[in-house]
């Protein structure tokens, strides 16, 4: 993991790069001074300097030892937002990377404390490198990143938020045949004794005799022990409000005896390990908001299972009868994730009324097609909250886009011979999982993140080097963050 280490001026400690940024009126004297600043000038004025937005000039000055340093162009600051800060930050990274930088050295490219922040985000996430398990590994990554003059506070929480970013992508890297439900359940207990929350692992026939008819559906065609883990962070005593984070954790989607094909247009079946993305967002949300002592009690809720085809497995037609004493018509196995999402909104409902549910999950393939990779699919019961969520996913880069749960869509999901049933057809199907989740959340409060398209598989984002975005996280501790003030 990359070192974030504060120094008092960019040439005070030895780097392989120093980068600094062009735009017009860009004071570079405050931070370079003597003949290299002289010599910069120069250049300048000769025009051998890029300002264009994600442009790169590269000189070598001699100052003793000789410094490369690495002009960024910011292009037109007027038209610059955060997110484009974090993308030039990513980019001059996965440039570095190419030359083989092990450490890099630089200064705040702005003033403002958002545009610093972003700056650090974007440095950090771009410098993110999964260790794959091969003998030989020459991928070439970036050990140390040296910085002055950045605001006070701001560093810590961000080095914190990113390192838990971090943790999150190698959990989805991970293969499926090690991140294993008990892996999971492993990693939770380890976080909880670190930071002292209170944890609970049901088992699928624990799960089962509760009444969670739907996750034990899905849990028992699977010979790999399934786990629905509740975490409990407290910290604020005083209050008794409490916000439940929800997040969908299959191991492995093969689809169940709905059989996925190896491939299809929207997906590669080995992708479907990535299918616990969700819960591993509120696993390591969990950490970061214990670590930064959020004041707000949150309880993070992670069903978590393989779906498997088996001699034990749920069949289509079968009907299950949930947590909630809804009965639910299996129309395909594949549809499993709001399954185990809708006993655990339940299981929040009944153990601690919430006053706000959010989940988060790679729920349905139609919200690839709806929205690609660059847009969450969110879903709510709430306006004001949908409002907020989605200005969370402007400052954070991690964007979102509303779709309707309207009443009409509803009666896709009718079924004869349930309550409900758990497929609505292929049209709007992003929306019709929405629909059906809405059903457990009665009237709490309640956000629905479709991440399909934005967990992984997310390209020319220059600081989400290897596709593995890790999305979610960032989004909603910005949102916890918010209610926090509101407390
Ligand atoms: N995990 C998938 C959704 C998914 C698909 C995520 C592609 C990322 C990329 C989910 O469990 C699923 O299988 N959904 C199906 C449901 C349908 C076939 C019943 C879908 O949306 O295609
Ligand atoms: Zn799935
Ligand atoms: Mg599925």
């Amino acid at each position: 993991m990359v070192n974030v280490k504060i120094i008092t001026n960019i040439f005070s400690k030895e780097a392989d790069y120093y980068i600094l940024p062009v735009y017009k009126n860009f004071n570079f004297r405050k931070f370079v001074s003597g003949k290299i600043a002289d010599e910069i000038a120069s250049l300048i004025k000769k025009n051998q300097i890029d300002y264009d937005y994600c442009k790169k000039s590269i000189f070598n000055f001699r100052d003793g030892e000789i410094r490369k340093i690495f002009f960024l162009g910011l292009g037109v600051v007027e038209n610059l937002t955060t997110e484009k800060i974090r993308q030039a930050a990513g980019f001059a990274i996965k440039e570095l990377k190419t030359f083989n930088a092990k450490s890099i050295s630089t200064i705040p490219w702005f003033e403002e404390i958002d545009k610093q922040v972003a700056q650090l985000e974007g440095l950090l996430l771009a410098s993110y490198h999964y260790q794959a398990p091969k003998k030989e590994n020459k991928e070439k990554t970036i050990e140390n990143i040296y910085i002055t003059n950045f605001k006070k506070g701001i560093l810590g929480d961000t080095v914190n938020i990113c390192k838990n970013v971090y943790l999150l992508r190698d959990l989805m890297n991970m293969p499926s045949n090690i991140v294993t439900p008990s892996y999971i359940e492993q990693k939770a207990k380890e976080i909880a004794r670190q930071y002292k929350l209170k944890i609970k692992v049901y088992s699928k026939e624990q799960a089962r005799d509760m009444g969670m008819g739907a996750f034990y559906a899905v849990a028992k065609g699977s010979n790999e022990p399934a786990k629905f883990i509740v975490m409990e962070y407290n910290g604020n005593k005083k209050s008794n409000k409490k916000i439940a984070l929800l997040g969908k954790g299959i191991t492995f989607d093969s689809g169940g005896i709905s059989l996925k094909p190896q491939s299809s247009p929207l997906s590669k079946i080995e992708d479907m390990r990535f299918d616990m993305s969700g819960a591993g967002v509120v696993l390591y949300l969990m950490k970061t908001v214990a670590e930064l002592k959020l004041k707000l009690n949150i309880i993070g809720i992670m069903p978590v299972t393989e779906n498997l085809p088996s001699g034990s497995a749920y069949k289509p037609g079968d009907i299950l009868k949930t947590l909630s004493g809804k009965t639910v018509e299996v129309i395909s196995t594949d549809a499993e994730g709001r399954l185990i999402l809708a006993d655990a909104i339940t299981y929040a409902i009944k153990n601690y009324s919430p006053y706000i549910i959010i989940d988060i999950a790679t729920l349905t393939g139609g919200c690839v097609v709806a929205l690609g990779h660059y847009a969450t699919g969110l879903m709510g019961n709430d306006k004001e909250l949908i409002e907020e969520m989605k200005k969370s996913g402007e400052e954070t880069g991690e964007r979102m886009w509303e779709l309707p749960l309207w009443d009409e869509y509803k009666e896709q999901i009718k079924s004869k011979n349930a309550d409900l049933k758990n497929y609505g057809g292929g049209d709007a199907a992003t929306i019709t999982a929405g629909c059906f989740l809405k059903e457990f959340a009665g009237d709490v409060k309640w956000l629905h993140l479709d991440i399909a398209g934005t967990a992984y598989g997310v390209l020319n984002k220059h600081y989400i080097p290897e596709g593995v975005a890790g999305t979610g996280l960032r989004v909603i501790f910005n949102f916890l963050k918010k209610l926090e003030k509101e407390d």
